[in-house]
């Protein structure tokens, strides 16, 4: 069984990850609806990646004899600026999470749950891995820029980074 302390915070890592999920399904569906089906593509598989995460630490919390909850969500953001918009808030989004997994390493040290420390360790590179896919695709944006073709080929670009794009949408 988990701490109390321990295992609230991995609810909310939970809720986290869900919304993540949602936000870059919403993203996604903005990428379609302005004709950027890269995008749209690689945001929709990320999505489904983050449906991944919630389900890893839902399990892990189950798995303890510890109730792992489902809880409500807020609505994501629908409306965005314009692509490189998107991805800087994917970036500060990815920023916010790793900060939430620090924090949740460093209870789980302190409580010396070492189960739940192991554990983490996958979200911690996974967080850094996030990161630099994230940061890599703004870097990309200001390398091609966006002047005549440059949408459309930021957007190309960002659709080969899509790991399950045949799950995404057309
Ligand atoms: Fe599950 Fe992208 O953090």
């Amino acid at each position: 069984m988990l701490k109390d302390n321990v295992l609230k915070k991995l609810n909310e890592q939970i809720q986290l990850e869900h919304y993540s999920a949602n936000l870059y399904l919403a993203m996604s569906s903005w990428c379609k609806v302005n004709g950027l089906d890269g995008s749209a593509r690689f945001l929709y598989a990320h999505s489904a990646e983050e449906m991944m995460h919630m389900h890893k630490l839902f399990n892990y919390i189950n798995e303890t004899g510890s109730m792992a909850l489902v809880s409500s969500i807020d609505a994501p953001q629908t409306e965005f600026k314009d692509l490189r918009n998107v991805f800087e808030k994917t970036f500060e989004h990815e920023k916010l999470v790793s900060a939430r997994i620090n924090d949740l390493v460093e209870l789980a040290f302190a409580e010396k749950d070492f189960s739940s420390f192991n554990f983490l360790q996958w979200y911690v590179a996974e967080q850094h891995e996030e990161e630099a896919l994230f940061l890599g695709i703004l870097d990309r944006m200001d390398v091609i820029g966006f002047d005549g073709r440059g949408l459309y080929m930021v957007d190309k670009e960002i659709g080969k980074l899509s790991t399950v794009a045949s799950q995404g949408p057309a």
